[in-house]
């Protein structure tokens, strides 16, 4: 599908984004070793969290929209096949630490763009726990009891962190993982809510196996990740007033909104509140009022990885010299998105180089409507239109269709704002 996006004066209107995406995931796979009957409302209604419940369904939970029943945690059976992960990486890394820790083998299998994501960053650790796991093509399992372990990981993710804990539940002795730097913990915190011993200390978090895991009553909360995509397209149209209803604002995850509102966006908290164990909040944005120059390197730019593509449509607006750095993790997300940006925005005359972890971005430029690729990846979609609202002419996105796996309503929601 080609998506036209033509400029916009300004955006105005209140929407609640999808469910949080890794919430979502987490609450599927933990609720189907809950023991008991989960209610999850406001799942992700993406294709991501879709490939994860039928993953979990083939492996025995019963799920019906948002009732899940757990199968206790030795109570998953062998799936029919291989488990189908779709174009989702936490589906895939995080089963993958569930199903190490299973007395069967297990299948993970993925669309085109996942069997190129490097897998070796879970099979390596949970080798070590004492798994069969291998990869490619990524197999686990089938070799119990696992060993608990300290780890101290080389690069920060929060899915590598995730397999590890969820294996580690079924360890016959306390794991630790030490990150580089803290990344997402809803893992943490669910796992928590769930009766397991899990203890943080700075970016350090030890877990003590579990024989049983309470079920879940959750209210997910809307994905801060997706809301980046309108609060940066409301910051940069003068007259913009935009409000975002029931926001996650976790703060693992809001580095991103702390980066730009130093340099010069105008978000609003309100209404702050808890859901399933996490913050929410809701966000109004007002258009920015005279932008900052900002960089992003290092450990920085883990803290906000899925927001970075957007963040490089922020750059062309910036006077002067903005440098993303400490990126490279880009380039083996759903598409190198450090190459799919630079192609997109060059098309749309930004100037903007590729380097080998992140962009040298040199601006303010006016933007123009462009024929640009999606190169099959939501987050790379989605940040080109924001582009093409802010752009003079009109914006043709080929591949606009996979908006589909994080945020189905993105262009519905995108025409409202107008
Ligand atoms: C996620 C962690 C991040 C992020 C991804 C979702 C998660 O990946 O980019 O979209 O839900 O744990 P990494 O762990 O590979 O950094």
């Amino acid at each position: 599908m080609i998506a036209t996006v033509r400029p916009a004066r300004r955006l105005d209107g209140a929407i609640r984004v999808p469910g949080d995406k890794s919430i979502s995931h987490r609450a599927l796979i933990l609720g189907s070793i809950a023991s008991g009957r989960s209610h999850l409302r406001g799942l992700s209604p993406g294709a991501d969290v879709q490939s994860t419940s039928r993953c979990v369904e083939e492996l025995g939970a019963q799920f019906n929209g948002s009732v899940l029943d757990g199968c206790g945690m030795n109570g998953l059976r062998r799936a029919g096949g291989p488990l189908d992960c779709g174009n989702s990486g936490t589906t895939m890394r995080l089963l993958a630490g569930l199903l190490a820790a299973q007395d069967f083998e297990s299948e993970l299998v993925g669309d085109e763009s996942l069997s190129r994501r490097p897998m070796d960053r879970v099979v390596s650790p949970l080798s070590e726990m004492g798994a069969r796991a291998s990869w490619p093509p990524l197999r686990v399992g089938g070799q119990t009891p696992l060993h608990g372990f300290s780890h101290t990981m080389a690069k920060p993710s929060a899915q590598v962190k995730s397999a590890i804990l969820i294996a580690a539940l079924f360890a016959d002795g306390a794991t630790s993982v030490v990150e580089p730097v803290r990344t997402r913990d809803h893992t943490e915190l669910m796992l928590r809510a769930m009766g397991a011993a899990v203890e943080v200390e700075g970016v350090r978090v030890q877990l003590t196996p579990a024989s049983r895991l309470e079920p879940l009553d959750l209210d997910i909360p809307g994905d801060l990740s997706a809301a980046a995509f309108w609060l940066v397209a409301a910051g940069l149209m003068p007259g913009s007033r935009v409000r975002l209803e029931g926001v996650g604002v976790n703060p693992t995850r809001t580095a991103f909104i702390d980066l730009l509102l130093g340099c010069g966006f105008q978000i609003k908290f309100s209404n702050s509140r808890f859901a399933g164990g996490e913050p929410v909040a809701d966000l109004d944005v007002t258009s920015a009022v005279a932008l900052r120059a900002l960089q992003v390197s290092g450990d920085q730019a883990a803290e906000m990885i899925d927001e970075l593509p957007v963040l490089a449509v922020v750059a062309t607006q910036i006077a002067g010299r903005t440098v993303i750095s400490g990126a490279a993790e880009l380039r083996v997300k759903e598409s190198n998105r450090i190459e799919a940006m630079e192609e997109g925005l060059t098309a749309m005359g930004a100037d903007i180089t590729a380097v080998e972890d992140g962009w040298v971005i040199n601006g303010p430029r006016y933007l123009e409507g462009a024929k640009v690729s999606a190169h099959g990846d939501h987050r790379v979609a989605m940040a080109l239109a924001v582009a093409g609202l802010i752009a003079d002419g009109r914006t043709e996105i080929d591949g606009a269709e996979c908006v589909e796996i994080s945020y189905p309503d993105f262009f519905d929601h995108l025409e409202y704002l107008c």
